[in-house]
């Protein structure tokens, strides 16, 4: 097995979950490097639908170390209650690891998260409100605290509360006191104490004895705060490359880069989708695909797929194979159309635009390829699935110059084909 990274290739919510949790057999140690719990991977275990929202989805497999990288921003509390959820569908999560220099989130966080979405009015970014952006803010500017400074009590409240002093603005009569939220933090500290490690030293020592890793990625290429639709992205890097600093470990490792992409194109929150529609064919994959957010429940903007645009994530995700997932759902849409190109004042625009107000007024140009009628859920082997899917996947491959490994037709572990084995194993 090569060390792997499960990235998404869109706006987030592309089937991570599903994948990582399809490919997480086949390694030792299921990783997040970045993220919070903004981000919500659904995955079915044993029947059940469980949202998995700061844990890697190798969870359920007990001799399997799942961590939470450095390069994460941790909501404690939430972190617990997930736990306790999981503990509930048979994880015990005795085999979760934490990352002593990881950032944790506070309640001011998301206070400040709402308020500044207030004051961004019309320019609303359409957070997950989780506090993810504050949070990395302090890291950034030096404010923030870690998981490990919660085992120096004298110098965590230090420090909290200087930290406390620039978000006094958010605190109004939210109740919030130094004091509480010290008590708070301290407490649960001590029930995650016995999880938290040197992740890169864990690695490292790991990789030595041969262990394999999957590095399950959060968000998507077009929400990263360099290379994303900019300002309308999360503040973390959502590429492979994140991580090497978020988990300590060596880039030079990381093996093979799988982009996850839903055979259409979903959006959550504001900002450009140039493909987004808006009409029957934008209702019909909302209500088919169930496009809700897994966090925070809101509808998914729906349209179809953008090829410039995962050409653009293939190439600064540094994707070595796809992952088409949700093919399931364009059953019975004839034609299907793709994007391979937008327009400008008359003129083609060839390559996906990385400023925002350049991506803003482009207007799609689209190809049309024929549909199947076929239900695909139940086909595990490529060559079974109906001719016009397969040219389907083909017109991909051939736009993007990947090739795809992985194809889903449903939500379930096994809905899945496996195209080109050899990438996996
Ligand atoms: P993630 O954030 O990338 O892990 O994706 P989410 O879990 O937020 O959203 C993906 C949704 O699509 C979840 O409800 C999955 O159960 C579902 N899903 C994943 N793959 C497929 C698929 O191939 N077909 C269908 N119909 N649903 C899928
Ligand atoms: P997963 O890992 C989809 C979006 C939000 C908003 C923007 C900034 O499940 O794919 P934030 O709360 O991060 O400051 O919000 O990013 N966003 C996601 N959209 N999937 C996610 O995660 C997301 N995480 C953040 O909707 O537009
Ligand atoms: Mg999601």
């Amino acid at each position: 097995m090569k060390n792997t990274a499960v990235i998404g290739a869109q706006w987030g919510d592309e089937g991570k979950g599903k994948v990582s949790h399809f490919l997480s057999g086949k390694f030792d140690i299921i990783a997040r490097f970045s993220g919070g719990n903004n981000a919500g991977h659904t995955v079915i275990f044993d029947g059940r639908k469980v949202k998995l929202h700061h844990i890697p989805s190798g969870i359920f497999h007990k001799d399997k170390i799942n961590i939470l990288g450095s390069g994460m921003v941790i909501n404690l509390a939430m972190l617990l209650e997930e736990m306790e959820e999981l503990k509930k569908v048979g994880a015990d999560c005795e085999n979760l690891r934490i990352a002593e220099n990881a950032h944790l989130i506070f309640p001011f966080h998301r206070l400040a998260d709402g308020r500044q979405e207030e004051i961004r009015k019309d320019e609303m970014l359409g957070t997950t409100r989780r506090g993810i952006g504050p949070a990395y803010t302090d890291k950034a500017a030096r404010c923030g605290i870690r998981v490990g400074d919660l085992f120096f009590p004298a110098s965590f409240k230090s420090r909290l509360a200087k930290q406390m002093e620039g978000w006094k603005w958010v605190m109004g009569d939210s109740g919030l006191s130094l004091d509480s939220i010290y008590q708070d933090y301290l407490k649960m500290g001590k029930r995650i104490e016995k999880y938290v490690i040197d992740a890169s030293l864990f690695v490292h020592e790991a990789q030595k004895e041969g262990k394999k890793l999957l590095l399950e990625g959060a968000q998507g290429v077009l929400l990263d705060i360099d290379w994303g639709t900019y300002p309308y992205v999360t503040s973390s890097c959502c590429t492979a490359a994140g991580a090497a600093p978020g988990l300590g470990m060596d880039p030079r490792r990381i093996e093979h880069v799988v982009g996850i992409t839903k055979a259409y194109t979903t959006r959550i929150g504001t900002g450009p989708f140039p493909t987004e529609d808006h009409g029957d064919v934008g209702r019909q994959l909302l209500a088919v695909g169930a496009e809700y957010g897994t966090t925070t429940g809101r509808a998914r903007r729906c349209g179809w797929l953008d090829l410039l645009m995962l050409k653009f994530s293939c190439r600064v995700g540094a994707i070595d194979s796809l992952a088409l997932t949700k093919l399931d759902v364009l059953t019975g849409i004839d034609p299907i159309k793709v994007c391979t190109e937008y327009v400008l004042n008359g003129k083609s625009v060839p390559d996906f635009p990385v400023i925002e107000s350049r991506l803003e007024p482009c207007e799609p140009l689209y190809r049309e390829l024929k549909g199947w009628d076929e239900d695909i859920t139940g086909i595990r082997s490529f060559a079974d699935l109906p001719a016009s899917a397969r040219s389907y996947v083909k017109f991909i491959e051939d736009f993007c110059g990947v090739p795809v490994g992985i194809i889903s037709v449903g939500p379930d572990r096994d809905q899945t084909i496996i195209k080109e084995p050899a990438f996996y194993s």
